[in-house]
């Protein structure tokens, strides 16, 4: 069967960007393809300082894969770190790639634009080898389980193409017996290309400080959904939805006629935006009330949710040794 592979830094609490990017597609996906979905706890090392944090995002992470329908009995849910193969695999695979590439990577461009604007002389300045790496860690995780398709939010795209040069790279210079699997990106069906925003209109994420967490308790939601920014258009007058954050998060949560139907109040006039976000919160709230309580029962220490992981990774590494075998054997130190 073919691979489906995606993986979630805990860097925070899994927020509803990644639901929407990431753990909804990926779980549909799961239906006809063999899936692989992670922790990709040593990415999140790149800006993690602290042990207890990492501990506690990533068993936030892994709850939320199962509160969200993840069935570990079908799927292999696994920690990046329970499976060495990958460190390996990054550096034979940094060995075939050019220092170009990275340096031409979004993250660490969009770093060493921030440091020129602030006057900062040293372009590197706050930039660690860790970050410099990141795609060739992520390629090595994709490439690792012979992965056909990566379904990944809009702002992952060029990892995924990167990951894809770089097997192109190896299977160019040692591909005569063996061939790393060159692999698809897969954005998600509705509205590839959009990003679904934060509480202050820029992409939510988690460096932003501006997400929305997916099992915030009620209260903690209401608040949030209250803060979202919106502008001064009176209560009367028209609105466009399509530049309304608060608009474009209950476009995917809501059933098709009540957004169908909010969109034509917006544009008539009449609604206001405190309206709006009642109508957001209840409906995330209703939404994600089951979803809350499992994730809940989940996170108690004496859960199951660390055996899985750890018989998730068990399974990941089996399948990792295949493929890093047959790179070691092509590049001869087998
Ligand atoms: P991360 O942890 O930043 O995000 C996890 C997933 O959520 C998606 N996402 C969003 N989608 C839509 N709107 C948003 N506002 C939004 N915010 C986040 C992301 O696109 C992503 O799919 N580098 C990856 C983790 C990773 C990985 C991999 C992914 C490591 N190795 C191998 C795939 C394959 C990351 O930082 O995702």
């Amino acid at each position: 069967r073919k691979v489906s592979l995606t993986g979630i830094k805990p860097t925070g609490e899994p927020h509803l960007g990644n639901l929407i990017g990431a753990i909804r597609p990926a779980l549909q996906l799961a239906d006809t393809y063999e899936a692989m979905y992670f922790i990709a706890d040593y990415h999140a090392l790149t800006t993690v300082r602290s042990a207890d944090e990492m501990r506690h995002y990533s068993r936030s992470v892994a709850a939320t894969w199962i509160a969200a329908g993840l069935d570990t009995d079908r799927i292999t849910m696994y920690r990046q770190s329970d499976v060495p193969e990958t460190f390996e695999l990054a550096w034979v695979l940094s060995c075939v790639t050019g220092k170009g590439l990275m340096n031409r990577a979004h993250a660490y461009k969009a770093i060493r634009d921030r440091n020129a604007a602030a006057g900062i002389e040293d372009l590197d300045a706050g930039v660690n080898m860790g970050l410099y790496n990141y795609p060739i860690l992520m390629a090595a995780d994709i490439l690792l389980m012979d992965t056909d398709v990566v379904p990944v939010g809009k702002d992952q795209s060029q990892h995924v193409e990167y990951a894809a040069d770089i097997a192109k790279s190896f299977n160019a210079l040692f591909g005569e017996t063996f061939t790393l699997k060159v692999p698809e990106l897969v954005l998600p069906a509705a509205d590839a290309g959009k990003t679904l925003p934060g509480t202050d209109g820029r992409k939510m994420s988690k460096s932003y400080d501006n997400t929305i967490p997916l099992f915030a308790p009620s209260a903690q939601l209401k608040k949030i959904v209250r803060r979202i920014a919106t502008d001064s258009t009176p209560v009367e007058e028209p609105k466009d939805p399509d530049s309304s954050s608060v608009f474009l998060i209950l476009e995917q949560f809501a059933a098709p006629d009540v957004v169908a139907d909010v969109r034509e109040r917006l544009k008539a006039g009449g609604m206001g935006w405190g309206e709006l976000k009642n109508i957001l919160f209840e409906t995330l709230d209703t939404q994600m009330a089951p979803l809350r309580e499992r994730y809940e029962e989940l996170m108690r220490p004496d859960s199951d949710l660390d055996e899985r992981l750890a018989e998730g990774g068990v399974k990941a590494r089996a399948r990792a040794r295949e493929v890093l075998s047959g790179v070691r054997a092509a590049v001869g130190v087998d």
